[in-house]
């Protein structure tokens, strides 16, 4: 292994010696028995190419472009709570590192940076939201983001209720160790015990409209595993469809991701944009995705564990991934991340 290929396979190992047991615990855990977050990386795992020859490799674009928007990375940085218990510096070293690698971050409604300050880096930036079972108490924090350059906004809809985690023994709940100040801090304070706050059960295609009329945004749906589901999410007018199962975080033993992502594609590939999530931690991963008809893959805890080691973690993931990513598409016989949909 190169030592950046090691580097990169150690990342989980160094959180491990950095982190508070209480932190590494959050990042790591999948709900209940984490049957489905233990199978996510072994079912990128199972995917056999049949790559091109006598194709010429000599210039690779590993690009694309997502909601019209063209990304250097084909990967980008999913939404996840609690940065700044991992580094001071949170959300916004991520942000730096993905503006400077020029790719897209998704921010987590839960953010302990403000969106100001996200949006003040120049990255190209989408909002994650959960909408709340009074859905007007949601229109300040949509506001915020809409004010400091959110490009899209990416409707959660996975979680109706947050997943059952079983803490390991002797680990405390990590709600109980950090300092509330380090997320949510795009709400007005108070938030939490309003009456409707919390998040909506009633979740339905007419909230992707709501939310596109409030913000005047394109609208994306994360959590989505299966195929009518998607069709009705394009239908009700989402921009993209985002295959997830939350990192097997919500619903335990939840479908793999890789075995979702084919029927989506199927069902409205060319229609809306498909993403998908879960277990990717290398570039053949990224190729897989690509392969099974991907427009672009996301990191959920990959970004989270390089962020021990700051903005320059996170710089040297996505120079790495993106070194795999190339190599990998090379090796496959494809000039560019689109070609990889014919691989399989
Ligand atoms: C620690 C942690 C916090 C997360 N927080 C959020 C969140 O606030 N909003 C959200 O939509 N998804 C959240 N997710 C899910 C990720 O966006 C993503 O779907 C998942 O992590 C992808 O799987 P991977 O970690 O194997 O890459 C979180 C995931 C982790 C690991």
């Amino acid at each position: 292994m190169t030592a950046e290929a090691r580097w990169l396979a150690d990342l989980e190992q160094r959180a491990r010696d950095a982190l508070s047991p209480a932190v590494v615990e959050y990042l790591l855990q999948g709900a209940r028995d984490s049957i489905t977050a233990g199978e996510a990386v072994d079912a990128w795992g199972a995917i056999r190419f049949r790559p091109r020859v006598l194709h010429d490799v000599t210039h690779v674009d590993p690009g694309v472009t997502l909601l019209g928007h063209r990304s250097e990375l084909p990967f980008g940085v999913a939404p996840t709570t609690l940065q700044r218990a991992v580094h001071p510096d949170g959300e916004l070293a991520m942000a730096h590192a993905t503006a400077d690698a020029g790719g897209v971050l998704v921010v987590s409604s839960n953010a302990g940076t403000s969106f100001a300050d996200i949006g003040a880096t120049g990255v190209h930036w989408w909002l994650q939201a959960y909408l709340p079972a009074d859905r007007t108490l949601a229109e300040p924090m949509l506001e915020r983001a809409v004010a400091a350059g959110a490009r899209a906004v990416v409707l959660t809809v996975d979680t109706p209720v947050v997943g059952t985690k079983y803490a390991g023994p002797d680990v405390p709940v990590v709600w109980e160790t950090v300092d509330p100040d380090l997320l949510r801090v795009n709400f007005d304070a108070g938030y939490d015990d309003l009456p409707g706050a919390e998040k909506a059960l009633d979740l339905g295609p007419d909230d992707l409209g709501w939310l596109a009329d409030r913000t005047g945004l394109p609208v994306v749906v994360k959590g989505v595993l299966r195929a009518e589901d998607a069709v009705r999410s394009v239908q009700a007018g989402a921009a993209a469809v985002w295959v997830s199962n939350h990192g097997g975080r919500q619903l335990d033993r939840s479908a793999a991701t890789a075995s979702c992502l084919p029927d989506v594609v199927a069902a409205i590939g060319g229609r809306a944009q498909v993403y998908v999530d879960g277990g990717i931690r290398t570039g053949l991963d990224v190729l897989a995705a690509l392969a099974l008809g991907a427009d672009a893959v996301f990191l959920g805890r990959l970004p989270l564990l390089a962020l021990v080691e700051g903005r320059d973690g996170v710089a040297a993931l996505h120079r790495e991934l993106l070194r795999q990513t190339v190599d990998a598409l090379r090796l496959a016989g494809c000039r560019a991340a689109a070609d990889a949909v014919h691989l399989l």
